[in-house]
């Protein structure tokens, strides 16, 4: 059985599962806390650091991540102090200075009042979160790409950095994206994902030919789940 805990939560006392995470705390209590690397779906990583917030546990004061710290007895939680919100700054301004031209992590230094120029421009759209990684592997399954290199030179790749021969073309890796990074394109029924160096041939509908999806990514769910055969010959406005 869950066990039920009481912490302090924005100076309020509540009770909460043992073990429940901070950011989920919040986000039940509808408390916003930023985040980057942060999927439900996902297992916690802890590695923007966009959900920092502050605890007392002990009579010990500490910033830490809210995604992957867990709730436990007598913990206090702050989320909006002076501390929070000014280590956060430096973190939004790390990441403007890493990605200085990308439109999303400016919206969101905008949206923070932070502004660039102090740091060393990387001009690096990857910030790093692995969400791409984490999603291609925990959530697709395929495993596709990974970090490769070491210290600044870390880059998300497929193995090798060639073209990859697994990456079934699902776009998982583009949609969780939060900078918008890696890029698809479906053009004359092919999908390109630049990224992984990936061209792959769309299957089209049966009834209608609009394209369905890469046929590697259907040969995949073939050997996977046990659909009826319209799922791989019909769009989904034809089934
Ligand atoms: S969301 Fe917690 S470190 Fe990224």
């Amino acid at each position: 059985m869950e066990e039920i805990i009481k912490i302090e939560f924005n100076g309020e006392e509540i009770e909460v599962k043992k073990d429940a995470t901070l950011l989920s705390i919040a986000r039940e209590r509808n408390i916003y806390i930023p985040t980057l690397c942060h999927n439900d779906a996902l297992e916690p990583y802890g590695v923007c650091r966009m959900c920092l917030v502050e605890i007392e546990d002990k009579g010990r004061m500490r910033i830490v991540t809210s995604c992957n710290y867990p709730a436990k007895e007598g913990l206090k939680v702050k989320t909006d102090t002076e501390k929070v919100v000014s280590t956060r700054n430096v973190v939004v301004e790390l990441l403007l200075a890493r990605a200085p031209e990308n439109k999303e992590i400016n919206e969101l230094a905008e949206s923070f009042g932070v502004k660039g120029g102090r740091l060393e421009n990387v001009n690096d759209d990857c910030i790093l979160c692995g969400m791409c990684v984490r999603t291609c592997d925990e959530v697709v399954g395929v495993n596709a790409i990974g970090f490769a290199q070491r210290g600044i030179d870390r880059i998300t790749a497929t193995p090798f950095v060639e073209a990859s021969e697994t990456c079934i073309g699902c776009g998982s890796c583009v949609y969780v994206c939060p900078t918008g990074y890696i890029k698809m394109t479906d053009k004359d029924g092919k999908r390109y994902i630049e990224n992984w160096k990936v061209e792959l041939e769309l299957q089209s509908c049966e009834n209608c030919g609009a394209y369905i999806a890469p046929k590697r990514q259907l040969d995949y769910i073939r050997n996977i789940a046990d659909l009826p055969n319209d799922f791989y010959n019909l769009c989904f406005d034809c089934r």
